[in-house]
């Protein structure tokens, strides 16, 4: 469902957003008053993924909106339009529930952006994978995998959900980090409130402390209107510290104060904050080698690692792959405006050998290329890109005989040539096992003294004995 509903009196922005949007794929109903939006918005279903509403209208306000679909369809994300220098309202919607915010004047890309996250968030709440039991609100879980591993996540994540403990996430890139601080928060008693993330790789190291903690006016130049940091944002709810390891050193002191203390002050405020916050952090590298070489507080470890969750890369949990690739059908499906309704065998077979360095971020990736290149309603090999068939990243796809024939060998040729190297191998093999002796190595193989003579021969091996290069 790619359907948005958009609610703002003033005419001229409703015209540019709904233009905006349905270029990106959405369709748009546009309501210039919120008294109608509501009445829309009151029907039992309503066939929308987002709602995007301006904060200031007559009648009815953005917030009052707001407030209705957190009631009535809380899966539905809430995008909310505020005028530029009004951050501070922006900062009261998110608090009370709204997915994000946008400003006045918007770019394309960003308005886009926002509502295509907001789409996905929107299908993740409403996807029951398979592999849940029982229908409790608890019991589902936006964690596909059915391997003993995953499976294992999810039962740890759903215990330390309903606790306060910090929790550490660590796996390769693309492993589902993410997704699994989400689902804590999401089986937590914190479910209502704020979910927020800061990325310690992606914030310049001199601006993560505002960004943390906040700041007043005038703490330093450029500090036009104080703002309040993510700490705050995440009051009662959750603070996801993605890519952890990346945090500088000093920044690292600071945060360790806080967590244990639970109040810190803005930059430049003298007035101490108390909050009630709950951290996940997430790191692909190994913290506790961070540690050893010095870039990681040993203590800050030891604080965030109260409970471990290790997420297993993809090649190690193929099981997973078919239903990850149906969720991802569907996902892109939905998106793409395709009808793929099933993957040809090749095509699934190739999906499960490959080794997918960059986990389940590539797949998801490859996915929706092969989709949107795909033409019909089965996906098919041919759909897939190069990369999959390629490298040493994969499992033997193919032989090398297979590969010779294919390079133009004839057939006999390509297939004794491989049947010789597998001679080789064992012939030598055994000869080593046997320090050379040829009867022993003869009985070993079930050859005669002169059959294995002959075949020694054949195969360009001295019978002295086996070749050192093994
Ligand atoms: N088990 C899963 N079931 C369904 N979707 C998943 C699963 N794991 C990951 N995904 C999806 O794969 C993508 C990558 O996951 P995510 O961003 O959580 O990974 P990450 O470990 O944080 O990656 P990075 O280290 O690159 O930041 C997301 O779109 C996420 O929704
Ligand atoms: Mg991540």
């Amino acid at each position: 469902m790619r359907r948005v509903l958009v609610v703002d009196d003033e005419r001229n922005i409703t015209f540019v957003i709904k233009a905006i949007l349905e270029r990106g794929g959405f369709e748009v109903d546009v309501f210039n008053s919120s008294v109608e939006a509501l009445k829309r918005l009151s029907e039992p279903r309503v066939p929308y993924c987002a709602v995007v509403t301006d904060l200031y209208m007559p009648d009815q306000d953005g917030m009052a909106v707001l407030a209705h679909m957190k009631d009535t369809h809380p899966d539905i994300p809430v995008v909310m339009i505020t005028a530029f220098g009004t951050v501070d309202s922006a900062v009261q919607a998110l608090k009370k529930g709204a997915f994000d915010y946008i400003t006045k004047p918007f770019e394309q890309g960003e308005i886009l952006a926002i509502i295509e996250k907001a789409a996905n968030t929107f299908q993740l709440r409403n996807t029951e994978p398979s592999n849940e039991s029982g229908d409790s609100r608890l019991s589902k879980t936006l964690v596909i995998g059915k391997s003993p591993a995953m499976q294992e996540v999810v039962r740890i994540v759903r215990k330390v959900a309903l606790s306060p403990s910090t929790v550490l996430i660590t796996g390769e890139s693309g492993t589902g980090k993410e997704l699994v601080a989400l689902e804590i928060h999401r089986h937590s008693e914190r479910v209502h409130q704020p979910f927020i993330k800061i990325n310690c790789a992606a914030v310049p190291h001199h601006l993560i402390e505002s960004e943390l903690f906040g700041y007043e006016k005038g703490a330093f130049t450029g500090a036009v209107n104080s703002k309040p940091g993510r700490f705050e944002l995440a009051h009662e709810g959750t603070l996801f510290l993605d890519e952890v390891a990346e945090m500088p050193l000093e920044m690292q002191a600071k945060l360790l104060r806080v967590i244990q203390e639970a109040e810190f002050e803005r930059v430049g405020g003298l007035q101490t904050i108390k909050i009630n916050v709950r951290i996940v952090a997430a790191t692909n590298k190994d913290l506790a080698k961070e540690v050893r070489e010095g870039r990681f507080r040993d203590d800050l470890y030891y604080r965030l690692n109260v409970v471990s969750l290790l997420l297993p890369p993809l090649r190690e949990r193929r099981v997973d792959i078919e239903d990850l690739v149906y969720f991802f059908i569907k996902k892109f499906n939905d998106k793409l405006g395709k009808r793929i309704e099933s993957v040809d065998s090749v095509c699934l077979k190739t999906l499960c050998s490959y080794s997918w360095p960059g986990n389940i971020r590539q797949l998801e990736n490859v996915l929706e290329r092969a989709i949107l290149m795909s033409e019909g309603s089965i996906l098919r090999s041919i759909d897939l890109p190069e990369e999959v068939f390629r490298g040493e990243a994969s499992l033997p796809a193919s032989s090398p005989a297979a590969e010779a024939f294919y390079d133009g060998v004839p057939f006999k040729d390509a297939v004794r040539k491989q049947t010789q190297a597998i001679e080789r191998e064992i012939i030598e093999k055994s000869l080593l096992e046997n320090e050379g002796n040829i009867t022993r190595t003869a009985e070993r193989l079930g050859l005669s003294r002169k059959g294995l003579q002959l075949k020694l021969k054949e195969l360009g091996l001295s019978s002295q004995g086996p070749r050192t290069s093994l």
